[in-house]
């Protein structure tokens, strides 16, 4: 029997336990891969004549997730490239984002079939609220005054049970609103996507998320390799780390490849980004690499707590409030995004 008429058989016998009792479970009737692959091509800042061809060669070449968002720009570009490998649907992971002007009930629901239509590729298998942050349609950043993260959540819900997308999920949100999420969900919460690498590891909050069993995907997983994030904080590259660089040469593999290999060791999933055919080939190595305990205990140790991607102070709210270097908004030096 195929899993999803597993799956689909079991619609109104299991139960999720919260806070306020159990509830009837409700699964997503779709065909697809059971779980979400450890390993994705991630799409911010691809530019839209080179993502198309970004996304056809990681097909073509290992890869079966891509990790797109409305936000990017490039949906109509990343579905031509998914449509030029030539891949069947059920057999790629594609994921994608609500935007924050898109909360309200109705804007949830024009979004998703925007983004569906953009990739071409009939139902999502993973939609996440982008961020904890509701702006006012057509207003720029100007925040609602009530964030009402469970409203959309709700609206998110009914896109499941319209099987438009199979999971839905969250990004970047700190850990009291996925406590809020976990008590009121109606439909398990899959993923969480956040900004985690060797330099904010965040490794409690990782393991909170396991507990909970609640998948983490891992952004900018090179950490401040990604060109957006260039002097924002005192930190020298990851690329060029020293510590990084001797471990790379004892494993016998590239520096990318060792910092994605840590990453997929903890038990996270890792999107790198990129529009080079060679480093799209070549992050992909990183799934023969090995880490001994000792080893992913010195990895350990050389966390930096360091935040790249914080536009909180540009939205004027303080997110990350409750984890590591958070959002400080009167702190003009340590701030300067
Ligand atoms: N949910 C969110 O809010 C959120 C936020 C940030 C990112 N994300 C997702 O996570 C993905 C990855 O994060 P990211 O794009 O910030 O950063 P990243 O993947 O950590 O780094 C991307 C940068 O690394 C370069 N690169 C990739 N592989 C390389 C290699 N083997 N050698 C040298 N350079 C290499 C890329 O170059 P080229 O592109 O020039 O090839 C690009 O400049 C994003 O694309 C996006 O899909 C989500």
């Amino acid at each position: 029997m195929k899993i999803n008429h597993i799956l689909s058989a079991v619609i109104g016998l299991t139960t999720t336990v919260s806070a306020t009792g159990p509830r009837p479970e409700v699964v997503s009737h779709l065909d697809g891969l059971k779980d979400i692959p450890s390993f994705g091509l991630g799409t911010w800042l691809s530019a839209k004549d080179k993502v198309a061809d970004a996304v056809k060669y990681a097909l073509k070449h290992g890869y079966n997730h891509i990790d797109a968002a409305l936000i990017y720009g490039n949906e109509k570009q990343v579905g031509k490239g998914i449509a030029a490998a030539k891949v069947h649907r059920k057999d790629i992971w594609v994921t994608s984002k609500l935007w924050n002007a898109d909360h309200r009930r109705e804007k949830v629901h024009s979004a998703i079939r925007e983004t569906i239509a953009d990739l071409g590729v009939e139902y999502l298998d993973l939609y996440l609220m982008h961020w904890p942050v509701a702006f006012v349609p057509g207003k720029g950043t100007r925040l609602v005054r009530r964030t009402g993260i469970l409203t959309t959540w709700r609206a998110m819900e009914d896109a499941v049970r319209q099987n438009l997308t199979r999971h839905i999920g969250i990004s970047n949100f700190a850990r009291a609103d996925v406590e809020e999420l976990l008590r009121e969900a109606e439909i398990r919460l899959y993923a969480h996507e956040f900004e985690t690498h060797p330099y904010l590891q965040q490794q409690e909050f990782v393991d909170y998320h396991r507990r909970a069993g609640i998948k983490v995907i891992a952004y900018s997983p090179l950490a401040n390799t990604n060109p957006t994030y260039d002097g924002h904080k005192p930190v020298g590259p990851i690329l060029e780390d020293l510590f990084w660089e001797n471990l790379a040469k004892e494993k016998g593999c590239s520096v990318p490849q060792a910092v994605l290999a840590w990453g997929l060791q903890r038990g996270t999933v890792v999107i790198p980004k990129s529009v080079h055919a060679t480093y799209i080939k070549e992050n992909l190595g990183a799934l023969d690499v090995d880490f001994s305990e000792g080893e992913m205990a010195q990895i350990g140790a050389t966390d930096k707590k360091t935040r790249f991607n914080d536009p909180g102070k540009e939205w004027g709210l303080e997110l990350f409030a409750d984890l590591d270097d958070p959002t400080r908004l009167w702190d003009d030096e340590l701030n300067e995004l």
